[in-house]
């Protein structure tokens, strides 16, 4: 079966920035691909580039088999697009935003009026569809945008980190829907900054940062690779901490001071590095006031990604 993204080798560059550096990755039809990265990896870049507003320097990229550049046409009627930023009209309702967009898509003006009156009852606008868009908070216009984008029924959608300024409600209601949209067999391409929303929802996660992808897998996949267990030491005189965190170098162990936090921690990989570490600490001769192993939280585990990737 065609994948719905195919992106081989693809390269942006803006003047002598190199946007997208050399990006692959591919995308079965019915799933969801989360595209984690933080602030200018290139995820809105890439995204503008999948759905044709952008023109890639170098590689290439299809959309259920077509081309970006040499067939934008196609790729545009395969797929929805949310932006960063909101696109909606704030001159007009949000009632009126959905229907115009309904109709553009071809549905007959009372089947519109009904998409779009369902739409805005799904997103909790329903209360404020008929005022100006204007007068919406941002929220609100965030929320309104992506029922514009989820009008009609794309078999791609893109969405560029879709849950920034979205309340916890929202952003749950934002999940259960693009959940729903992937069992109804449409593909979604997610970029988010957050580990926790790509595990939540995607089907596998490409880790992008500084242009290029540095990690691929399944969040769990991602998850095991950074270790997971982190070994936090507290002293009784925080002014120790360096002495700690010399004695763990010594015996190869990097931990990581917290100054505000008043502690040291240390990622654990191999599995002797606990035993190591305990006698590292205790032939540093400071006193200890707690120490405890805890699992690496997810965005923890993306920071680590992004950092061994430099
Ligand atoms: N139109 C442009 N002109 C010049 N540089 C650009 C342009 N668009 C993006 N860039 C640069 O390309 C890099 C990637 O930007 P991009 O917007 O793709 O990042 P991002 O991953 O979406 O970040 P964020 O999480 O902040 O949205 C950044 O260094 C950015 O400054
Ligand atoms: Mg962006």
């Amino acid at each position: 079966m065609t994948p719905a993204i195919e992106v081989e080798g693809l390269v942006k560059r803006f003047g002598a920035h190199r946007a997208l550096d050399g990006v692959s990755f591919a995308v079965p039809a019915g799933r969801i691909l989360g595209l984690l990265g933080p602030n200018g990896a290139g995820k809105t870049t890439a995204v503008r580039v999948l759905s044709t507003l952008l023109r890639p320097d170098a590689g290439r990229a299809r959309i259920f088999g077509h081309d970006v550049v040499e067939e934008p046409h196609e790729v545009r009627r395969c797929i929805a697009l949310t932006g960063q930023f909101a696109s909606v009209d704030v001159e007009i309702s949000g009632r009126e935003n959905l229907y115009l967009i309904a109709r553009l898509l071809g549905v007959p003006a009372r089947r519109a009026r009904a998409q779009a009156d369902g739409m805005l009852e799904r997103f909790r606008l329903g209360e404020v569809g008929g005022k100006l868009v204007r007068e919406y908070s941002g929220g609100m216009r965030r929320r309104l945008d992506l029922a514009a984008s989820l009008m009609g029924h794309p078999r791609l959608i893109c969405l560029d980190e879709p849950t920034t300024g979205l309340d916890p409600h929202s952003r749950n209601e934002l999940w259960a829907m693009v959940r729903a949209r992937a069992l109804a067999g449409s593909t979604v391409l997610l970029t988010t900054q957050y580990m926790e929303e790509a595990e939540a929802l995607a089907d596998s996660v490409v880790v992008v940062d500084r242009g290029r992808v540095i990690a691929a897998g399944t969040a769990a996949e991602l998850r095991a690779r950074v270790g997971g267990r982190t070994l936090q030491i507290r002293l009784v005189d925080p002014q120790d901490l360096a002495a700690v965190a010399g004695s763990l170098a010594l015996e190869g162990l990097l931990g990581r001071i917290d100054q505000e936090a008043g502690v040291v921690r240390l990622p654990l990989g191999e599995p002797d590095e606990l035993t190591r570490a305990v006698r590292a600490i205790a032939a540093s001769a400071v006193d200890v006031l707690a120490m405890d192993t805890q699992v690496a939280s997810l965005d923890e585990a993306f920071i680590e990604l992004t950092r061994s990737a430099e």
